[in-house]
């Protein structure tokens, strides 16, 4: 069973990438042959300057070194360049003939794309960038799909896609799964945006310890406690979200909340505690960011392989699309055509 999944490469990847992502990434790999896609091309939808288009290398290579921190295997992990990928664009324009205009302009989700990158007007790629995506999920023939919310209603079209294109020329595509992750997104520092690089609320995962330590010591916390013995919240409190998220001692997280909600403990100490709980999780990763930092060529390597070994299964994914549509056969019978009258005369 094959899996896919993907991210556009905007910028280096944080701890709500984690948490809504990178950590299921991490579990399925082992269950599931897993490609894992930089959507460069996607990136255009929104941010098509050619400053944006020269960083596209950079920021790759920072996703996947975030991935491989994070324990992404790329002996398990196919993991390529979309914009490499010839055959995308192939499939992209046949997906389009599967799907109506009206159906595309009803997602929400581009609504907010548009809307979070200030366009005003549709542009026409935007209204494709599910079908893009759709050709990414069906040209390694991909069974499940794991998304966030934002996503889900893009895999739903890629099944109509895929169902659209079995009944018209036969059984090339399973209609891809989405397998939801149901967590909440991450809040930022500032405790009121999702965490986000663009927002400037982000803790990284390539942040070192005393970067960590100064984010966590302007995080936001409950704003009426002004004193240690004011009683505070915890509920929707970002310092204990990030300790419910991070801190592997569960028996401190239980002492602080149960100390914080009686005003018996100072925010000074719950955030020096949180700082060290995110540093104890970020250990192991900074482990393996200095393995892969000694040999940079490693990290262009595993883009290079991965995107040779998706060409390989996109040219043969395109080989029975082209077959099962009969779409070749006008070229060929052409091309014989001449041959047969070269040869009588
Ligand atoms: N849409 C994803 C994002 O929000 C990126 C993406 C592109 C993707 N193609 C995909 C995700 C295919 C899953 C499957 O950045």
């Amino acid at each position: 069973m094959r899996l896919l999944t993907g991210d556009r490469p905007t910028g280096r990847l944080h701890l709500g990438h984690y948490v809504g992502s990178l950590k299921k990434r991490v579990e399925l790999q082992d269950k599931y042959e897993t490609y894992l896609l930089v959507a460069d091309l996607h990136m255009l939808t929104t941010k098509l300057e050619k400053a944006d288009i020269q960083k596209v290398l950079d920021n790759a290579r920072g996703m996947v070194l975030d991935h491989l921190a994070c324990g992404i295997d790329p002996a398990k992990v196919t993991i390529y360049l979309q914009s490499a990928v010839p055959e995308i664009y192939e499939l992209n324009l046949i997906c389009e003939m599967l799907v109506t205009v009206n159906r595309l302009s009803r997602l929400p989700s581009l609504k907010d794309m548009a809307r979070a990158a200030h366009i005003t007007e549709m542009p026409f790629g935007l209204l494709g960038y599910p079908v893009l995506q759709a050709a990414d999920i069906l040209l390694p023939r991909a069974h499940v799909v794991p998304v966030g919310k934002d996503n889900a209603a893009h895999v739903e079209i890629t099944r109509e896609i895929a169902g659209r294109f079995n009944r018209l020329y036969g059984e090339v595509f399973p209609e891809p799964e989405l397998l939801l992750g149901d967590v909440p997104t991450l809040v930022g520092t500032d405790g009121k945006q999702k965490m986000s690089k663009s927002l400037n609320n982000a803790i990284f995962l390539s942040d070192d310890a005393a970067t960590v330590e100064k984010k966590i010591r302007a995080t936001f916390t409950d704003p009426k406690r002004v004193h240690a013995d004011v009683p505070g919240t915890v509920e929707g409190n970002p310092v204990f979200i990030y300790h419910d998220a991070f801190n592997d001692d569960r028996a401190e997280v239980a002492d602080l909340k149960e100390r914080y909600q009686r005003g018996g403990v100072g925010d000074a100490e719950v955030k020096a505690k949180l700082t060290a709980a995110i540093n104890r999780f970020l250990a192991p990763l900074r482990e393996r960011y200095a393995r892969y930092e000694k040999d940079p060529a490693l990290v262009d390597r595993i883009l290079l392989d991965g995107t040779e070994k998706m060409r390989e299964v996109a040219r043969a994914t395109m080989k029975e699309v082209r077959s099962a549509m009969g779409i070749g056969s006008a070229w060929n019978r052409l091309r014989k055509a001449a041959e047969r009258r070269a040869k009588e005369g």
